[in-house]
């Protein structure tokens, strides 16, 4: 598994983990993101329950385990924290962040140490002792109850599966050339995004940040002016195409 530093800051970094050449083929390939102070960390959407060994193998070369207090999942799907059980069994008494309407669903996957932090639909602020994240609701990009989060420091906005492209794991980590990337988030977009109504609304809320990097679960890191390339390629970009 790749592990490649996103952010260096005075207060904080993030890593990206992903790209496994080791992943079996028929799964989709994941980004999982590390923030890290030098005292606590944070995982983002930590991934399926086949990359947990690579995932915690890469992490420890990061971080010592004891300083990963904290998990982050934007849903429920599979391919975000279907690895909780294993996590649950490793960690010594970490809180797992999650829209609070999946809670009874997350619990399947396995919940015994770990605390569960519902994120109200409205979103709430995620404090760590270097710095606050900020969940942003994202409902209905895919999940029913969906939030991302904001780091107001780094000005990043991590954004789960809006943003994604299904990619090999040799892709490169960047968006360097907008126009050519559509092709690889289109079908995507338009098949697992249902609502027109809360992509607008999404769109209206992230246009409000400042954004240096939108780093989606799946596929690219867009980076300046990519960012606003997406917004205005999402905007204009009807969804929900199955029941067209
Ligand atoms: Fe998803
Ligand atoms: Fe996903």
């Amino acid at each position: 598994m790749k592990s490649v530093e996103i952010y260096a800051g005075p207060s904080h970094k993030w890593t990206l983990l992903g790209r496994d050449a080791s992943k079996p083929k028929l799964i989709i390939d994941t980004n999982q993101y590390l923030i890290h102070s030098p005292h606590e960390a944070i995982i983002l959407d930590p991934g399926g329950i086949e990359l947990f060994a690579p995932m915690l193998e890469a992490l420890v070369k990061i971080v010592p385990l004891s300083q990963l207090k904290h998990l982050f999942a934007s849903h429920q799907d599979p391919d975000i924290i279907s690895s909780l059980g294993l996590w649950d069994q490793v960690l010594d008494g970490a809180t797992l962040y999650s829209p609070w309407l999946w809670e009874g669903f997350i619990r399947h996957f396995g919940m015994d140490r770990t605390q569960f932090c519902g994120i109200p639909d409205s979103g709430m602020a995620l404090p760590l002792s270097t710095l606050t994240l900020q969940c942003i609701p994202a409902h209905y990009l895919h999940s029913s109850a969906n939030h991302h989060v904001y780091d107001p420091i780094a000005k990043i906005l991590f954004s789960g599966d809006v943003g994604a492209a299904l990619e090999p794991v040799d892709s490169p980590l960047f968006v360097d050339d907008f126009t050519s990337h559509i092709d690889k988030m289109t079908f995507f977009h338009q098949r697992w995004m249902p609502s027109d109504t809360a992509k607008r609304d999404w769109i209206r809320r992230v246009r409000s940040l400042e954004i240096d990097m939108m780093c989606p679960q799946h596929g690219r890191i867009f980076r300046g002016a990519a960012v606003a390339q997406f917004l205005d390629w999402f905007e204009q970009l009807p969804v929900g195409i199955a029941v067209a």
